[in-house]
């Protein structure tokens, strides 16, 4: 050990850690901070049992029954810390333009002002735990190496599940290597004597990127993309800043392989909103009429994209396991999903059974009593009574990639997998078809840009409202939105002139709902019908019907077998209302009004396009 002391506390630095750069940063970092210890994660089985240990004895884990839920944990958080926060997400580009209307700014050194006194003293009384991680596989050419200083042990041990974390990272990092710095703190200090509380948190949060010097600075949580900051704010917020400038793509996307009976294999990359299917969409068992057909994961939430040297944009899943949203989980409609969570898992946010079990909303049958998330009595009595939910909306689990049973065997490939389709989907419940297919590269990005969906609880704030929401990047966009369109077109531009064939760009709506307020597509497992359309269309072997906007299967260019779903059904959720469509391309006209400065002549074109079709 070599240990500089900073103001009498020991760094204890690890002796294989040599970066000179990262010490002095954590040195720097200590004197704000002034945690009363430092703990340099090793990323072993060892460290995070102790972690998991010190949960349940300080109350914030509680660990579940051995034999229902083995190597599990439950955690609830304090109930006004429960999603993302967008309003207190900020990018703090030198100039205001460059983080776009979308996103909230503030000058850098308004911001590191603002920050300081709020960091300074922060992690009294608690460990600084240093976590190394890798996004994507350790030492491939794509991946990207964070350090994440927190003062919470929660978000060192659900890091070691979602990131490559540990010791490994420093050998590739080097005397001299290149990290992202992320400091974390829930902005709760301890005074001398406080007794700690379950789920310590600060009323104020901030969520602070600065994309220039690639750094990310989180005041205030502990939950999901407000803390793990390897996720959202490095993965997203700031690769798509990198990807800008290096020439590839950071996307909210699922990754999959979907492989036919005769060993015909492709790969598809989806993006929906959250909390609108990816991760179901990733685990898809085929339903009946699907036999020998597999689909296999490769990345459930984020992808990192590049084109390769035969001119394919091959993608990778910068993460190591999968942050899902709980309630809807069932082993009916998401078997694969439910069978990844038998063991080692981290919940938060679900109900406690008497059993020592977890339940959520659509888990299936309920239990006669439970603790609700918020430590409440819950049955299915007082729920009729009081609208009480047993799980918050945006409970979620933390487990491993390795625990999904249809795990795709390249998922940790460091080259990526070739990307065949792109799906854009959002949440709607009226306008919006089940399927499109874009004519072109121009006209699918159009598609991405102008997608809107209805919000959920995946963050804080209103639900239920239809936004735009671009690409399904709205709340993690680095830059502005009008030069991420452009970074795409670009992208395919060029690809395409090096004579390359690009990926079919599509969009979905799973979520159309009939008069009765209900869902009419059945969904789930049975979206393969549609994914099997998608990959005939790449493969040129189905037919589909030219509309206003692109390219839509009619009813007898499905495969049906297996399921009753009428012609007439077929059409509630396929039908293009003219005055809805006049109404929705009001709300594309708006959006390109908010992103004016900059924007890709080449979307109001398509846009003029589109009308004049409509319109004949
Ligand atoms: P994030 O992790 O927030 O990015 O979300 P996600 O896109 O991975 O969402 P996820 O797959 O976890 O699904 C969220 C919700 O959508 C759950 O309640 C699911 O049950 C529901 N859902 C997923 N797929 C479908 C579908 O095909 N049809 C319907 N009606 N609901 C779905
Ligand atoms: C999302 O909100 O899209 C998520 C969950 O994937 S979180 O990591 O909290 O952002
Ligand atoms: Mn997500």
């Amino acid at each position: 050990m070599n240990a500089p002391v900073m103001q009498g506390l020991a760094l204890d630095t690890p002796s294989y850690v040599k970066n000179a750069r990262l010490i002095a940063w954590v040195a720097d970092m200590v004197a704000l901070c002034k945690p009363e210890r430092v703990h340099w994660c090793d990323g072993s089985g060892g460290e995070y049992d102790r972690l998991c240990r010190q949960l349940v004895d300080a109350g914030t884990f509680k660990k579940l029954s051995e034999a229902k839920r083995p190597g599990s944990y439950l955690a609830w958080s304090d109930p006004g810390d429960v999603a993302r926060v967008e309003d207190r997400t900020f990018i703090c580009s030198q100039n205001k333009e460059d983080a776009g209307p979308t996103n909230n700014w503030m000058a850098p050194a308004e911001m590191r002002a603002t920050l300081q006194p709020l960091f300074d003293g922060c992690m009294r009384g608690r460990t600084m735990y240093v976590v190394p991680f890798s996004m994507g596989p350790l030492g491939s050419p794509i991946a990207h190496i964070g350090i994440e200083l927190s003062d919470s042990a929660y978000v060192a041990v659900n890091m070691k599940i979602m990131t490559r974390m540990g010791r490994a990272v420093y050998d590739v990092l080097g005397t001299d290597g290149a990290f992202v710095p992320c400091v974390h703190t829930v902005g709760a200090p301890l005074e001398a004597g406080q007794q700690d509380v379950r789920w310590p948190c600060n009323k104020t949060k901030y969520i602070v990127h600065y994309p220039e010097s690639r750094e990310i600075w989180s005041y205030g949580s502990g939950y999901g993309g407000n803390a793990l900051l390897g996720k959202k704010c490095f993965a997203l917020r700031i690769a798509s800043n990198m990807g800008r400038d290096e020439g590839w793509l950071a996307e909210h996307m699922l990754i999959l392989g979907v492989t036919s009976p005769d060993g015909d294999k492709h790969h598809v990359a989806a993006a929906f909103p959250s909390a609108c299917g990816k991760t179901n969409f990733a685990m898809m068992v085929p339903p009946a009429g699907f036999d020998g057909w597999k689909v296999t994961t490769i990345g459930d939430d984020i992808a990192w994209i590049k084109p390769a040297a035969d001119g394919r944009l091959y993608a990778i899943n910068p993460e190591a396991g999968y942050f899902g949203v709980a309630p809807g989980t069932n082993a009916q409609t998401k078997p694969t999903c439910m069978a990844s969570l038998d063991h080692d898992v981290i919940f938060t946010n679900v109900a406690l059974t008497d059993d020592g079990d977890v339940w959520w909303e659509g888990m299936g049958e309920p239990p006669a009593h439970a603790i609700d998330w918020q430590g409440n009595d819950w049955t299915p009595e007082i729920a009729r009574q009081t609208g009480a939910k047993a799980a918050h909306p945006n409970a979620r689990f933390t487990v491993a990639a390795t625990n999904n049973p249809a795990l795709d065997e390249a998922w940790d490939d460091p080259r990526g997998v070739p990307i065949d389709a792109f799906i854009f989907g959002g949440r709607r419940s009226t306008t919006v078809p089940l399927v499109t297919e874009a004519r072109d590269w121009v006209e699918g990005v159009y598609m991405a840009a102008t997608m809107g969906s209805e919000t959920t609880a995946a963050a804080a704030g209103q639900q239920g409202v239809v936004r735009r929401d671009p690409f399904a990047m709205l709340p993690f966009m680095g830059y502005n939105l009008s030069d991420y369109f452009r970074h795409w077109l670009d992208l395919g531009r060029k690809l395409q002139a090096s004579g390359a064939t690009l990926p079919k760009i599509y969009t979905t709506n799973w979520f159309r709902k009939g008069e009765d307020g209900k869902f009419v597509w059945p969904g789930y497992g049975e979206n393969m019908r549609v994914l099997k359309w998608i990959i005939d269309r790449v493969d040129g072997q189905a037919d589909g019907a030219e509309h206003v906007f692109g390219v839509s299967p009619r009813y007898g260019d499905l495969n049906w077998t297996g399921l009753d779903f009428s012609s007439a059904q077929f059409d509630s959720v396929t039908s293009l209302d003219k005055d809805a469509w006049l109404a929705e391309l009001k709300l594309h006209e708006e959006l390109f009004g908010r992103l004016a400065h900059g924007l890709p002549q080449e979307l109001p074109q398509t846009k003029a396009a589109i009308e004049e079709r409509l319109a004949a």
